[in-house]
């Protein structure tokens, strides 16, 4: 139950349309202004707050990790800050260390009922640096950033002169019942705003590899794409085809697995205050990834692999998600993923709390 994807099988107009691309050539893939795929993704950026996103605003990836380390590449130098909010799913962090910048994890705390952001710490982190790497919703916490949020986050790109990177990769799988809003969906931050999204999480199509880059600054996604051209390779036929299956037929599955998604959320929720009644979870708004807090435990030290060999369950270890100086803050956390047949969920969470006790 650790790494991010779902035991679900893909829908079946995905798999159709995938058998169908099979039964054709399989040259060079073109992508341009005119191609479905990219008709149907700005009709979808337009109903998150993207609209009128230029043709030559969009770059795909081969997925969408390489455009993370790609705007990190671009957007700053060798030795500067680049400041994101902790925990956070490692690439982001691993991004900014192995191209050389230095990491500022701005930890997010705990209201008790939610993860928030701590508007003074972010404020002084970003005073001394050109780019935040936003998750945006949030993995691992499941956080969707509300409006409020949003508008502080954009006051203070806008404050301090930032470039932002927003990854926007689980926006599909909300349970918060809202239309989802885009970081750049203000006007006065889409100049400065790289967006990097794909079909993966909600399509579960991880194997298949596709994302793509998008600024309604064609300028900035150039820079961006031209210090990798060469290095990034193109998306696959097959990973092109499936995207477009997806988002013209993909629908009717979606909606049924974010309703089964949250009907999960809710099952490990109330197995928690039942039975581990000690262990804090704030139920996410969005994404499959639930962060459990087992601090209190007397095995926290070495969680993960007490639950491996106890409970013969798999999860996430919580320091994964911070950079190296921040580790022991997230030690006794772990991130479970509960995109799975209840059962399958409800035998993992009997045998966790019959080892914790
Ligand atoms: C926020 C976020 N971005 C990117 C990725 C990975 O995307 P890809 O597999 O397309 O590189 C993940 C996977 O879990 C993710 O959670």
């Amino acid at each position: 139950m650790w790494i991010a994807d779902m035991d679900f099988p893909v829908a079946e107009p995905i798999l159709a349309a995938l058998r169908e691309r099979l039964t054709r050539p399989i040259g060079y893939p073109t992508l341009n202004g005119n191609s479905p795929l990219v008709t149907l993704l700005r009709e979808k950026f337009a109903a998150q707050g993207l609209g009128d996103m230029p043709a030559d605003g969009i770059a795909f990836l081969p997925s969408v990790v390489p455009g993370l380390y790609a705007a990190v590449n671009a957007l700053s130098e060798p030795g500067e800050k680049v400041v994101t909010m902790v925990p956070v799913y490692h690439p982001f962090h691993l991004a900014i260390t192995n191209l050389g910048r230095e990491v500022v994890g701005v930890p997010l705390l705990d209201s008790g009922e939610r993860w928030e952001v701590d508007w003074d710490a972010l404020d002084a982190a970003c005073a001394e640096t050109k780019v935040l790497m936003l998750c945006h919703p949030h993995n691992p916490t499941g956080r969707v950033w509300d409006a409020e949020e949003l508008r502080r986050l954009r006051e203070l790109a806008i404050k301090h002169d930032l470039y932002v990177i927003s990854d926007e990769l689980h926006a599909d799988l909300r349970f918060t019942g809202q239309p989802f809003e885009a970081f750049a969906a203000d006007e006065r931050v889409r100049a400065r705003t790289v967006t990097v999204t794909g079909p993966c999480k909600a399509f579960n199509t991880a194997g298949l590899g596709i994302g793509a880059l998008v600024s309604h600054d064609p300028e900035l996604v150039r820079r961006i794409m031209t210090k990798t051209s060469g290095l990034m390779g193109h998306p696959s036929a097959l990973s092109i085809t499936m995207w477009h299956a997806a988002l013209a037929e993909g629908g009717p599955w979606l909606a049924d697995t974010v309703a089964y998604l949250k009907d999960n959320r809710d099952f490990l929720g109330a197995f928690l205050h039942q039975r581990l009644p000690w262990v804090k979870f704030h139920p996410v708004e969005a994404t499959y990834l639930a962060w459990l807090d087992l601090r209190t435990h007397a095995q926290t030290a070495d969680i993960q692999n007490f639950l491996l060999n106890e409970a013969k369950v798999a999860i996430h270890n919580g320091p994964v998600f911070a950079p190296d100086a921040q580790k022991p803050l997230y030690q006794g956390f772990v991130r479970l993923n509960f995109a799975t047949p209840r059962p399958i969920l409800q035998d993992a969470l009997e045998r966790m709390a019959q080892a914790l006790g």
